[in-house]
């Protein structure tokens, strides 16, 4: 397929809107790389609870949030995150990451230290970029930016099959909780950047919204 080297697909949406299937399915279609922000503000969180840091404090996140060694592997078949070189990619979908990484992700100095990374790997172009604030703050330039939504019932079912659990009132419940965190933030909140196209994933399959966000790419070209 050919799609520019260069674009840069930013992504940005609530959790469990379907955000990574579909980065990972339309970074393999078009041959992008993919970066899962998401990922590298849980593996702080994961690095934050193993060294002992109270998440809830601010000021005890900041001082060591320059500590931790974030490495991303961008292959949309198989990514990877690693911190201080130990493979994390289970344990930061844990619950006890779940419930704390959103006050993590609201602090300063979390959030610098993650956009100047994510910056370094999008600089090269050719990558498709999931998170929060990627069409807004990381790389307001994106050639194609999309806000992906869901009504939160269809987010919860579908993070509860994914997580293999039956409570799917369990998982909405921490999902609204991230949301409220994750939108109502100073720094950097979630919202639909300017020149976004919003997709509302609620009552389309997997691979409708691929279709869609693969049909934006050929149009940059
Ligand atoms: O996409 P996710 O559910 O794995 O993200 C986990 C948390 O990380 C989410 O609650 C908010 C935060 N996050 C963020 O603040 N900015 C990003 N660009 C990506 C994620």
């Amino acid at each position: 397929m050919n799609v520019p080297k260069s674009v840069v697909v930013a992504v940005d949406g609530t959790s469990g809107s379907g955000k990574s299937s579909t980065c990972r399915a339309v970074a393999d279609r078009v041959g992008l790389r993919y970066l899962d922000t998401g990922a590298q503000y849980r593996a702080m969180t994961w690095w934050m609870l193993a060294a002992g840091v109270d998440v809830h404090d601010p000021a005890a996140v900041a001082a060591r949030a320059g500590e931790p060694v974030l490495v991303s592997g961008t292959d949309p078949l198989g990514p990877t995150i690693t911190v201080d070189g130990r493979d994390v990619s289970v344990e930061i979908r844990s619950d006890e990451v779940n419930g704390a990484v959103s006050p993590v992700s609201t602090v300063p100095e979390v959030r610098s230290r993650l956009v100047a990374l994510q910056r370094e790997l999008v600089g090269a172009g050719g990558i498709v970029v999931e998170g929060r604030d990627i069409g807004s703050v990381v790389w307001p330039e994106a050639e194609v930016k999309i806000y992906l939504t869901a009504d939160p019932a269809a987010r919860a079912a579908r993070r509860a099959l994914e997580n293999d659990t039956s409570d799917v009132a369990a998982t909405q419940e921490s999902l609204l909780a991230r949301d409220k965190i994750d939108s109502g933030r100073a720094v950097a909140p979630l919202t639909m950047a300017d020149g976004a196209v919003h997709i509302d994933s609620t009552d389309l399959t997997l691979d409708e919204v691929v279709e869609l966000v693969v049909g934006l790419v050929m149009e940059r070209e």
